[in-house]
């Protein structure tokens, strides 16, 4: 159900985006607002992409292509408004000529999730540690406007039985990644009213939904991919809870930051995702199951991911009126209608993560 938004927050983000157009847009010669996502080629990235395009920003995308995901942006060369630079964030020259023109950043580049930084320790360190922290003190003086950091609800934890986390909720990372994703909010977070742009940081619940780099190891597809091809799946800790969004949700959760006023989001945390989308794991696949009834489940209990949060998503919903649009079922039929037309049948052959 979309949310209703009041008139006099429709006047401010109005007034915002004259204010933009003036104060940065065509002070910096530009005709549009021009958008930097750094990590643009990745699973979120894409549709992000898209999502900007149609909504009418330029778009350049920064992106090493760590796992030869190259393909995942053939659509896009060539656009116009669409620019891609092959390249490492962690290089600081890399990085300037990135920023050069660009009216705002979207970081989403790293290595993403627990078990690729448990194998990758030291890649982990120097991508989502160092290189994080130097392009965030890059960007001060570059006359930026927002600068959206992609943490992850996955800083919360271990929560108990019943209880939701909200932003404010104490943080207990349990991996590496969710590690330098605490780290690396606060070092945005600190520089609140010492920098020139208004820094704001979304904690992603875990993405479902089709992308041109499509990810396999994130548990709604895992489990409707394996499902799908009536393999034997096994469930650790049923009962553990998680959010989901659809990756289209999170490019509009970010295009809402980038066009609200400014004091709705300066230096601000939000739980990004909805109330409607928090499930265990064992809903998870009896929804699944609805769809995909023939798949063998074998319930496991005792896996070393003790992660388990139910998340609140109402400051997000309350203070910049954002609700998904999809539920976990929508995306997982979206899904069963891909795998059936043939789509990711190479997925095992492909390098979609690091080889492990
Ligand atoms: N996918 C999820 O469920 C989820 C959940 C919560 C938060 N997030 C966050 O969202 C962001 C995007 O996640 P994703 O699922 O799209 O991941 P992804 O792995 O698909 O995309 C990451 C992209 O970053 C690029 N990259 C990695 N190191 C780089 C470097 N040094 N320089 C330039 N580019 C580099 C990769 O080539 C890749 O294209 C991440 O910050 C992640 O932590 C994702």
């Amino acid at each position: 159900m979309p949310t209703e938004v009041p008139d006099d927050y429709r006047q401010k983000t109005l007034k915002e985006s004259e204010h933009i157009f003036d104060a940065l847009i065509s002070a910096k010669g530009l005709k549009k607002r021009k958008v930097l996502i750094v990590g643009g080629a990745g699973y979120i990235g894409v549709p992000l992409t898209f999502y900007l395009l149609k909504r009418g920003y330029d778009v350049r995308c920064l992106d090493l292509l760590l796992y030869g995901n190259g393909h995942s942006i053939h659509g896009f060369l060539g656009e116009p408004g669409y620019e891609f630079m092959g390249g490492d964030m962690a290089d600081a020259n890399t990085v300037q000529t990135a920023l050069n023109g660009v009216t705002d950043v979207l970081i989403l580049a790293g290595l993403v999730g627990d078990p690729i930084t448990r194998l990758y320790p030291e890649q982990s360190a120097a991508i989502n540690d160092r290189a994080l922290i130097q392009l965030l003190r890059n960007l001060d003086g570059k006359n930026l406007n927002r600068v959206v950091f992609i943490s992850t609800c996955s800083n919360y934890g271990e929560i108990p039985e019943n209880r939701l986390a909200d932003e404010n909720y104490e943080l207990k990372p349990l991996s590496l990644y969710a590690n330098s994703k605490v780290a690396l909010e606060s070092e945005l977070l600190k520089m609140k009213n010492n920098v020139d742009f208004c820094g704001t940081v979304l904690r992603f619940a875990t993405a479902f939904g089709l992308s041109g780099r499509m990810r396999f190891d994130l548990t709604v597809s895992e489990f409707t991919r394996e499902m799908f091809f009536k393999k034997e799946i096994e469930v650790y800790d049923a009962d553990t809870w998680r959010p989901y969004c659809h990756v289209r949700d999170f490019a509009r959760a970010i295009t809402t930051v980038l066009e609200a006023p400014q004091d709705s989001v300066y230096f601000d945390v939000f739980n990004a995702g909805g109330d409607i989308n928090n499930f265990t794991k064992g809903m998870l696949v009896e929804r699944i199951g609805t769809f995909l009834p023939d798949a063998e489940i074998k319930y496991v209990s005792g896996g070393f991911d003790r992660r388990n949060y139910k998340v609140d998503f109402s400051k997000i919903k309350n203070s910049l009126y954002f609700t998904p649009n999809y539920s976990v079922e929508e995306g997982v039929r979206e899904l069963i209608t891909a795998l059936r037309d043939g789509f990711f049948a190479d997925y095992e052959d492909r390098l979609n993560r690091l080889s492990q």
